[in-house]
């Protein structure tokens, strides 16, 4: 008996999920499950797939920097079998919606918590960029509770590594209870959310068992890129722009191989800052959510206080922090808006701040305006994120060590949140 598959898995890999308002009878002689009226239930036996190496940490001092360096087989692992080359598009039949339903939609809600919901807002980006279809990112806690304009066409996406988040389930019980198709990101398997919607795709991340959410981050942004690619090639999207996106996306595996080569890099980066009380992540467009999720990594693990903002929100507010004591870590690959964030990098220079920026391989003009630099490969601007937050999530990783941290097991903090 156990809240999580991978407690019980050195006893036994056959699993058998209660759903809500179901009881189980366990003695030694055997089971059986019941609902609230004591009527009695079959139930599937389920196998689970891990194996205990696969929880082990594998020789790595922590689960969490296991994690970090699995991001090449694992984002891998996401697109294996969904992307059709030869049509440029993906094949996403785990969501249970025909080319009719997905034409259809008028409008998407995607909603989720904490390093979930920052994937999201990288869906958004990404389906209003290239399938034109309206989309909002709502934390679920807030999602729940409020009057959401939900009807029978809105798609509602809930992504949760766990697919046990209360609030995420709630919110997604409160879009079934309004008409709205549901679908899944979730990387375990039989988890209620899993269970629960009306399709999905699964991340195939394998366990995630750090409390600092780092491989199932880069899988779900890979999800939301297969789900964008399918949708986009139903309305706008031309078979060639479809095929290059899918070269793009093969390519990234070796591109997080690259990175974490070079780790040694970032923890030197660490050993400069890891005294830090605070710091500043800054970054544009779909580089926006990766901003809020180094920062997040960073708080999570180390205990400094970090932000995320979008770089041109600076002047409005954050620019009063920046002084000499302050690492501001900018994301700030060659893409379209490139130009407005090394003016960014410009003025927190002006004012004494430590700039440290992600950036591509030949830009010179960051490189001259940097304190440090880290420098990833370059890939489509909707596909950046997934390259960037790995320096990111290094960094933090080797902060929160040189601080003596709890790296796996953070104060205050739950691996899933199943409580309000
Ligand atoms: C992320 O590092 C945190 N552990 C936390 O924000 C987490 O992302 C959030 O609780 C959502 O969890 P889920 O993806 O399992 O729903």
């Amino acid at each position: 008996m156990a809240s999580d598959a991978s407690a019980i898995l050195a006893h036994t890999r056959s699993v058998v999920y209660l759903d809500d308002g179901e009881m189980v009878v366990l003695t030694r002689k055997g089971y059986h499950v019941r609902d609230l009226a004591a009527t009695r239930i079959n139930k599937p036996v389920n196998q689970i797939e891990w194996d205990l190496a696969t929880i082990e940490r594998g020789g790595y001092d922590h689960f969490m920097l296991k994690e970090i360096f699995e991001q090449c087989d694992t984002v891998r692992n996401t697109m294996r079998g969904h992307l059709l080359e030869e049509e440029g598009t993906a094949r996403v039949s785990g969501l249970n919606l025909t080319d009719d339903d997905i034409k259809k939609i008028q409008r998407i809600v995607i909603t989720a918590c904490g390093t979930s919901w920052h994937s999201g807002l990288i869906g958004e980006y990404m389906l209003e960029e290239l399938a034109r279809i309206p989309v909002e990112v709502e934390y679920a806690s807030e999602f729940r509770y409020r009057n959401p304009v939900v009807d029978q066409n809105t798609l509602v996406i809930g992504i949760s590594q766990s697919g046990e988040t209360a609030d995420t389930l709630a919110a997604i019980r409160e879009a079934k209870r309004r008409g709205a198709r549901t679908i899944g990101l979730v990387n375990v398997v039989g988890s209620t959310i899993a269970r629960e919607v009306d399709g999905g795709i699964y991340l195939h991340a394998g366990p995630e068992v750090g409390v600092a959410s780092t491989k199932a981050f880069t899988s779900q942004v890979a999800a939301l890129a297969l789900i964008t690619l399918r949708f986009a090639r139903l309305r706008n999207l031309s078979i060639l722009q479809g095929r290059q996106i899918i070269q793009a996306m093969k390519a990234l595996p070796d591109q997080i191989q690259d990175i974490l080569d070079r780790a040694d890099d970032v923890k030197d980066l660490a050993e400069r800052y890891w005294r830090s009380n605070n710091a500043l992540y800054l970054g544009r467009g779909v580089n926006f959510p990766v901003a809020l999720e180094g920062a997040l990594k960073l708080k999570e693990i180390s205990y400094i206080h970090a932000e995320g903002y979008p770089a041109a929100e600076m002047k409005h507010g954050p620019i009063a922090l920046i002084d000499e004591n302050m690492p501001v870590i900018f994301i700030a690959p060659k893409d379209a808006v490139h130009g407005k964030i090394v003016s960014n990098v410009e003025e927190v220079r002006a004012r004494g701040g430590q700039v440290i920026a992600i950036k591509n391989n030949d830009d010179d003009q960051i490189k001259r305006l940097a304190a440090a630099t880290f420098t990833i490969p370059e890939t489509l601007d909707l596909l950046t994120p997934i390259l960037a937050i790995i320096p990111l999530q290094l960094f933090s990783y080797y902060v929160a060590v040189r601080r003596g941290c709890n790296v796996d097991q953070p104060r205050n903090l739950a691996k899933s949140v199943t409580v309000e």
